[in-house]
């Protein structure tokens, strides 16, 4: 199975019911693309439709069996990064 990073981009309108792009996933997906490709770390980043945990979203999720991230901000952009790197060589 080919190596890749989901980050959840769902957006829900109703405020009342919580989804990642309306706590920034979007912005999430495009710094993180940027960040990867500025460090040559070579992975196919893909957009999903919910992974189910919606309140604690952002959510990015290397797969398979990779690390899952949730409430996820820029601040940690670079651990995701650090984590892509190691789980790329696994
Ligand atoms: S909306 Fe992102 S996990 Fe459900």
């Amino acid at each position: 199975m080919t190596k890749k990073l989901l980050v959840c981009s769902n957006l829900r309108a109703n405020p009342n019911n919580p989804s990642c792009a309306a706590r920034g996933s979007k912005e999430i997906l495009i710094e993180l693309t940027r960040q990867l490709q500025k460090k040559n770390v070579s992975i196919k980043v893909e957009e999903i439709q919910c992974m189910g945990f919606c309140k604690v979203g952002p959510n990015v999720r290397l797969i398979p069996n990779g690390e899952f991230f949730h409430e996820v901000s820029s601040k940690k952009l670079p651990n995701i990064i650090k984590a892509t790197k190691i789980f790329l060589q696994e």
